[in-house]
């Protein structure tokens, strides 16, 4: 997939949240990277709960700040993990929510390409915005 995206700052980006997950219970940091469409870099890492269910995901977090900080266009985003592990559904779908065809690098714990790949292929025929009929 070729894409004229820098990844090598969203790339470090990604290695430091991972750093920065709270994952005492599965031992597995996840670190997030979205750029938005201004340039800027937003990050997540996942934050675990002793009441399980209550862990979200690096990408949500990355998502849900990068909205709340004003950002809503997304170019690209990388996830970093131990073993390359792609995005949970349920951040594929988060994911869609603002974007189509999102390029998405995911990586490993030394900043090495596992896969390169974008939103239309990790989330084929989804459910969108503009599927619901305006209200
Ligand atoms: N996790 C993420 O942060 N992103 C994903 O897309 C896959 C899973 C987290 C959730 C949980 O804290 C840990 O990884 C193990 O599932």
């Amino acid at each position: 997939m070729t894409t004229n995206i820098d990844w090598h700052p969203l790339v470090t980006a990604a290695l430091e949240a991972r750093q920065r997950a709270y994952a005492p219970y599965s031992g597995y940091a996840v670190g997030a990277a979205l750029l938005t469409a201004d340039g800027s870099i937003v990050t997540g890492s996942n934050v675990e709960n002793a009441v399980y269910p209550l862990g979200i995901c690096a990408e949500r977090v990355a998502v849900a700040r990068a909205v709340h900080e004003g950002h809503r266009r997304f170019r690209a985003l990388v996830v970093a993990t131990v073993n390359g592990g792609t995005p949970c559904g349920a951040c594929r779908q988060t994911l869609r929510e603002f974007a189509a065809k999102l390029p998405i690098l995911i990586v490993d714990a030394q900043g090495r390409t596992v896969l390169e790949t974008d939103l239309a292929e990790l989330l084929p025929h989804a459910f969108s915005p503009q599927d619901l009929p305006p209200a």
